[in-house]
């Protein structure tokens, strides 16, 4: 036993590929994984052999992306795909993204209550407000402002909590002695009335292992660190620097004190990607490999880096390190964070394709290199305070999720920076979050 304080992982599933949307053409890819429920249910058990807290499912529901030579960046629908994997599995995590714009409290209670209970327990909800235009298309709507989308999250956390705890925590009796299938007076309606949402219920489910879900939060804004503070365990997040996620991190842990929580009872888990192969050199070129497969891409790629650096790197040959002369101009643009490494790379003497490769404009940090390259990294941010944990993506996950629960999580436990087993078979235990059941009294 160790008292040493750990790091938590999940798993982004995305869409069954990875996080680099070309990478399906890869010799080691399986083409179709995208309805492949079957892959999904492998990579979870794999996922779940790795000690891997949960899986983590984003989720629009809209076509985003452009799918002429692209994956789709989601599931096809994260509760089917869940509910699949619930039954196949048993200790890791099943946390899904679910829109509290553009869901109504009863339908989404409903799902996430029993998929909670038909998965004894193990499943998150990341609640986010969602801005994407194409999703509101989809629901007949606009986007509304953000004080209105964010009035409404807390509406239907409130009545999604709510529910949740209107079937009594002892009402569920299934006595074939006495007759008594339930205490109908301990199952009662919440009649919930916000501005935005009402519901009655009662909900007719009852306490799952770890009692209801628990609630998960992406989006920086303000609003979302003070929703964040006030229902959330766990946040996604995308930081680029340890200072950033550093700074962070504390403005959510004392926004969870001003809501009445420990700072602790909030976890941030940071996204980052990754391409592993036994050398630098190797991940390397798996990762020019996957540019080729789209160079007007990469044409457009390199403009930004350019933008990026202050330097026009068309100019120059982008196949080679730069003039030392070059080097020196190099400037990082404020605006965009991910710059400073982009420069740093170019000076050391990387090619600008080289450099893009290196996932500098990916919209997490990348790890490119071999698997004890990926647990310093780990190790670095986790031991400088920038996090509670990380919410991983792999290149493409078919070879990326055995190469991290092969490779990468025996450093880690060898470290002794990650558990080597489950703590309980509930998401709750093993995030080590405090029980809850229904809406908290201070709500
Ligand atoms: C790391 C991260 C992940 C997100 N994932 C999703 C998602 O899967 N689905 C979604 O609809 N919105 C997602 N969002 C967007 C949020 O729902 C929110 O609409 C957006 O960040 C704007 O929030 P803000 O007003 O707090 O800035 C995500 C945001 C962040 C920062």
């Amino acid at each position: 036993m160790t008292s040493q304080k750990q790091m938590k992982i999940v798993l982004q599933m995305v869409s069954g590929y990875g996080g680099e949307f070309k990478t399906w053409r890869l010799p080691e890819a399986k083409a179709d994984a995208y309805s492949d429920m079957d892959l999904y249910v492998e990579l979870a058990q794999l996922a779940e052999k790795g000690k891997i807290h949960a899986l983590f499912m984003a989720d629009t529901p809209a076509l985003v992306n452009d799918l002429e030579t692209n994956t789709p960046m989601h599931s096809m629908d994260p509760l089917i795909a869940m509910t699949s994997v619930a039954r196949a599995t048993s200790h890791i995590g099943l946390v899904g993204t679910f829109s509290t714009t553009f869901n109504e409290p009863y339908n989404l209670a409903r799902h996430l209550k029993a998929l909670d209970v038909i998965s004894r327990g193990r499943v998150g909800w990341n609640a986010v407000t969602t801005s994407t235009p194409q999703t509101a298309a989809n629901f007949g709507t606009h986007i509304a402002n953000r004080a209105e989308r964010y009035e409404r999250a807390h509406e239907m956390i409130e009545a999604v909590q709510s529910l949740w705890g209107s079937w009594g925590e002892h009402a569920y009796k299934h006595d074939k002695e006495t007759g008594h299938f339930a205490d109908s007076s301990q199952i009662k309606p919440v009649h919930y009335q916000g501005q935005y949402l009402s519901t009655v219920g009662p909900l007719p489910i009852p306490p799952s292992e770890q009692g209801q879900p628990a609630i998960f939060q992406a989006g920086p804004s303000g609003e979302g660190i003070k929703l964040a503070g006030r229902f959330a365990s766990g946040v996604y997040a995308n930081p680029f620097t340890i200072e950033e996620s550093r700074e962070y991190r504390e403005i959510l842990r004392q926004s969870a004190v001003e809501h009445g929580r420990s700072a602790d009872d909030i976890n941030i888990f940071t996204g980052f990607m990754f391409t592993i192969a036994d050398t630098r050199e190797e991940a390397l070129a798996r990762r020019r490999q996957v540019m080729n497969f789209d160079p007007v891409e990469t044409e457009q790629r390199l403009d930004y880096l350019s933008a990026m650096v202050g330097v026009n790197l068309k100019s120059l040959d982008v196949e080679r390190p730069l003039p030392q002369g070059v080097r020196e101009m190099l400037q990082a643009h404020w605006q965009d964070p991910r710059s400073p490494r982009a420069v740093e790379l170019l000076k050391e003497g990387y090619s600008p394709m080289d450099t893009l490769a290196m996932g500098v404009i990916n919209y997490h940090p990348v790890v490119v290199g071999t698997a004890k390259d990926v647990a310093d990294f780990l190790q670095e941010w986790f031991e400088s305070g920038a996090t509670d944990g990380f919410s991983i993506v792999p290149d493409l996950a078919h070879d990326g999720v055995k190469r991290f629960v092969e490779e990468v999580v025996p450093i880690l436990q060898e470290r002794g920076i990650f558990h080597k087993d489950y703590e309980g078979a509930t998401l709750r235990e093993n995030l080590d979050l405090p029980y809850q059941y229904g809406l908290r009294e201070e709500d």
